[in-house]
């Protein structure tokens, strides 16, 4: 069998919301693999290309209605292969076993337990995992096994007695499945054999060899200073040096603590950085604006033109020309365009992201992508890997329309100074209790709403700051953070004590869904 793909594991995707999962315990667990479809891993099976292991993963169809042939994946005699949930009800059907539809489902946190002596080693005879499926596997094919049942007496895990086949009805890759991970490191190292080939050092050898591909050429990044473009070009700078070129717009939506940034790395990294000033442009372009999904349009339009313009002026003036755009995009995103169900189907557009989307094709410039098969996790520990500050690597995720969502309704210089003082006063004293890295997001937004207080012996009228801090582990649901009183007593006096024209401040105790994290 020729297996020459750079990842030892392939992971079928079959539409399950834990498919992401699935291939970031097994990374975890030190094995290279990557999410595919049934199409190209029948396309890569044609070609004679295959993987050290396959796993099946679980997905919403029934092996009722299911008419695809998957002969092509059990054909492979030595291929050791894991089935979950659907994965295993596939298994059970080729297999020549039954699969009944369930008058109740398995949904939810179940106990299951082993069957006769079977053991795998440091899991308990009888553990609790995560459910969710109503067909099951309820006569077992020839040649398998039962070695796991549930409470139900329902089969919970099938093995075959020859062939390096693992069938599991529940999911091992969700953190309620307690004893998930030791699961499936059995099968991985004691079914299928395989060696642990998945360390930050691979990852770095693996992305060096991509930006390698580049060769003499000149490379052109949109720095933000967020950890996905300082990974990347980190990265790239070892392998281009002089050839890579940073530009970081200034938009004037940004954080006093961006600025910071910024300047920091100017002068304590290798990275040519290039600051384009072009903070009037944009608040010319923001003014008299108040519908959020117009400002957002407004922003993303106006960085692309101010990035070309910048560009084109810089190779007119060194007599350079750029063939290639880095971008740290990751693979949740590659993800999400091969399976989109997988990123949580997002099928209705509930805010315009502003990304530099639309700017390869309109710059007549080709992609370098060296983090496209990484994880945020992954690439945090890449970025100590290369020698990056903690702090930097650990950066809180900020938007790319920056202050602009953090301001309802219009955009006024005073309102940019409100917001910029009040969020340097919650990051200092975030820093100053040691908070900052018990939360995901940690921001203050301008709420242009004149209310009533008192300042010295006088009456006040003046403007109100709301603190927004969440919790999450990828933004796309998140929990309001619950941060001691004490803590956010001495912000909200700071701010009305130090920031001139608030007299108020609010937190934010709307978790997402229903708020999203951002205002606008
Ligand atoms: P929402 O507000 O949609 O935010 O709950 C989810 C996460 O995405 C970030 N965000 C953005 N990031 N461009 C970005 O690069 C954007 O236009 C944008 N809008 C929201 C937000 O900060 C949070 O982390």
């Amino acid at each position: 069998m020729k297996k020459d793909h750079s990842k030892k594991i392939w992971i079928v995707d079959f539409g399950s919301q834990y498919t992401q999962l699935i291939t970031r315990k097994t990374r975890e667990l030190g094995y290279s693999s990557e999410i595919i479809t049934l199409e190209l891993c029948k396309e890569r099976f044609n070609n004679e290309a295959y993987p050290h292991c396959l796993v099946l993963s679980g997905g919403p169809q029934s092996v009722f209605l299911d008419d695809h042939d998957y002969s092509f994946i059990f054909d492979q005699v030595d291929l050791p292969i894991l089935g979950i949930c659907y994965g295993m009800q596939l298994m059970g059907k080729y297999f020549g076993g039954v699969v009944e539809k369930g008058l109740i489902g398995e949904y939810g946190q179940a106990e299951i337990h082993f069957e006769k002596v079977f053991q795998i080693s440091n899991c308990p005879n009888q553990m609790s995992v995560w459910m969710s499926h109503s067909d099951h596997v309820s006569v077992v094919p020839k040649d398998f096994e039962v070695i796991m049942r549930s409470s139900n007496q329902l089969v919970a895990s099938i093995k075959h007695n020859h062939r390096p086949i693992l069938g599991l009805q529940f999911h091992p890759e969700v953190e309620h499945s307690k004893h998930g991970k030791t699961i499936l490191d059995y099968f991985y190292k004691d079914i299928a054999e395989l060696n642990q080939d998945w360390n930050p050092q691979e990852m770095l050898d693996e992305s060096i060899e991509l930006v390698k591909k580049v060769g003499d050429k000149k490379v052109l990044c949109a720095f933000s200073g967020g950890v996905d473009s300082l990974v990347a070009a980190t990265l790239a700078h070892k392998v281009l040096g002089e050839n890579l070129h940073c530009f970081f717009v200034d938009n004037g939506l940004l954080r006093i603590q961006d600025y910071h940034h910024i300047k920091r790395l100017q002068e304590h990294t290798y990275l040519k950085i290039e600051v384009i000033d072009a903070r009037h442009e944009f608040f010319l372009a923001l003014s008299g604006v108040n519908d959020p999904e117009m400002k957002r349009k407004i922003i993303g339009k106006k960085f692309i033109e101010v990035f070309e313009n910048k560009v084109n002026e810089f190779q007119d003036k060194f007599k350079i020309h750029f063939e290639y755009l880095l971008q740290g995009t990751l693979y949740p995103d590659v993800i999400e365009s091969i399976s989109p169900h997988i990123a949580g189907g997002k099928s209705v557009t509930i805010k315009s992201h502003h990304n530099v989307g639309g700017l390869p094709e309109r710059m007549k410039l080709k992609l370098l992508e060296p983090l496209r098969f990484l994880f945020k996790d992954e690439v945090r520990e890449m970025g100590l890997a290369l020698g990056l500050n903690r702090e930097w690597v650990f950066r809180h995720p900020f938007p790319g329309p920056g202050l602009g969502v953090r301001i309802v309704g219009q955009v006024t210089e005073e309102a940019i100074r409100m917001v910029q003082e009040s969020d340097q006063i919650l990051y200092e004293e975030l820093l100053e209790a040691k908070l900052y890295q018990s939360t995901w997001q940690a921001f203050t937004v301008f709420l242009p709403i004149k209310t009533v207080g008192v300042k010295g012996d006088g009456r006040a009228y003046e403007n109100v700051i709301c603190l927004r801090m969440v919790n999450s582990s990828d933004g796309m649901t998140a929990n309001w953070s619950h941060f001691p009183h004490e803590f956010l007593e001495v912000v909200s006096r700071r701010i009305t004590n130090e920031v001139l024209g608030i007299t108020r401040v609010v937190y934010d105790i709307t978790s997402k869904p229903p708020g999203t994290i951002e205002w606008e």
